[in-house]
């Protein structure tokens, strides 16, 4: 990669994007359009073999019994929670700091959604869970945000102490574990979504629900698959929500390379983290973790708290470097969505939080670059 604009007297400058999928591609065309070739050259469009392994081998990765791939991430929480019994009359607690799809979920189920605040860690403050179940409450959707694992221990238990169900909203945690456990693996169902900006990504959409029983498992199946059990019978009404034979043949090829595409992750939050740490009024987000920690995170994105947010983005952007804000403002703010909740850590998070280029793709050059171009701003 070129330096932008060189000088002869400056220390170079680089162009940082958010995220290259057009150099993810790049790097893996040749490897995929092989791939592709194969599946489509045998006609293997829907539910055929590259489907099967790629359940049977995210189950396996993740330490579940069964996977089931659906059509995308938001089908994967609603049908999760359709197959775990929500329906109209019953509330679910989950978090404003999300992306729509996690509450719309919850209303596509005839559910409503009960909005609860977040840490300063962007996760869901398992107090504040506590005191917003209610007689009605039937589950609640954890959302492992910037792919980093929910505090489990503490919400498992409130869900076992009330007999409300979890239903883990993964999308943006692929690889991330607690105490060794896998997100996805703590709750009677989750969700992931393969959408091409997250950490495992198909060429498109794609999604996964991951679950330990069997029944619930095969109720996915059929829903996904407008309730057919076989090619003769169909037990209800579902919906098509199937992954594509070509995704799924992707998936696996990208499946086979996460553990390098984590690792490089992991290196630039380290960097981040060690060339950020003594910036003057700058919260980092937590540390991915190093070997041996609870918390071993896929740094899914890098968030960091800046108190003149647009002020900051917009002296990245000068410098050539591309970074993005999201969920702001918060879900429970938008008039659209009519949602009411006063959640101040939530919006006060909001306000300041701004994600930082990560990508497999980038180089050292270009994070030092970013981190260089934060740490000058007072000069610049
Ligand atoms: C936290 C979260 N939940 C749900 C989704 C929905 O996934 P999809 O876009 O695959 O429907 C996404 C991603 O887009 C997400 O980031």
């Amino acid at each position: 990669m070129e330096p932008m604009q060189p000088s002869n007297n400056s220390p170079p400058r680089w162009k940082v994007p958010f995220i290259d999928l057009r150099a993810t591609w790049a790097r893996e065309r040749h490897d995929l359009l092989g791939i592709m070739d194969e599946v489509a050259a045998d006609a293997r469009f829907i539910l055929r073999q590259e489907v099967e392994e790629l359940e049977s081998r995210a189950a396996a990765f993740l330490g579940v019994k069964y996977a089931v791939a659906v059509g995308n991430g938001t089908d994967a929480i609603t049908l999760g929670l359709k197959v775990a019994g929500v329906g109209p009359g019953d509330e679910v607690i989950t978090v404003a700091h999300t992306f729509v799809a996690t509450i719309a979920s919850i209303v596509h189920c005839g559910a409503t959604p009960v909005l609860v605040d977040i840490g300063t860690d962007f996760l869901m403050d398992p107090q504040r869970l506590q005191e917003a179940i209610t007689p009605r409450t039937k589950a609640v959707i954890p959302v492992h945000l910037n792919g980093r694992c929910c505090d489990m221990e503490h919400i498992l238990a409130i869900a076992a102490r009330h007999g409300i169900q979890v239903i883990e909203d993964a999308a943006q945690a692929f690889g991330a574990t607690l105490d060794g456990k896998h997100a996805g693996s703590f709750g009677l169902t989750a969700a992931f979504s393969f959408h091409p900006m997250k950490v495992l990504s198909c060429c498109g959409d794609g999604g996964l629900v991951t679950t330990n029983d069997e029944g619930l498992a095969e109720h996915v199946k059929r829903l996904r698959h407008h309730g057919q059990r076989n090619k003769t019978e169909i037990v209800h009404f579902g919906v098509n929500s199937r992954l594509d034979n070509l995704q799924a043949a992707i998936l696996l090829y990208r499946l086979d390379r996460l553990k390098e595409t984590l690792a490089r992750r992991r290196h630039i939050a380290q960097r981040y983290h060690a060339g950020l740490s003594a910036a003057r009024g700058i919260t980092l987000p937590p540390h991915p973790g190093n070997p041996g920690d609870r918390y071993q995170d896929i740094v899914s994105t890098f968030v960091i708290r800046v108190p003149d947010r647009d002020a900051m983005q917009q002296h990245l952007t000068q410098q050539g470097i591309e970074t993005f804000v999201h969920w702001s403002p918060p879900l429970h703010q938008r008039k659209s969505l009519h949602l009411s909740a006063s959640l101040p850590v939530t919006e006060a998070v909001s306000d300041q939080a701004l994600s930082l280029p990560v990508f497999p793709e980038m180089t050292d050059e270009q994070v030092d670059w970013v981190i260089r171009s934060i740490l000058n701003r007072d000069h610049a």
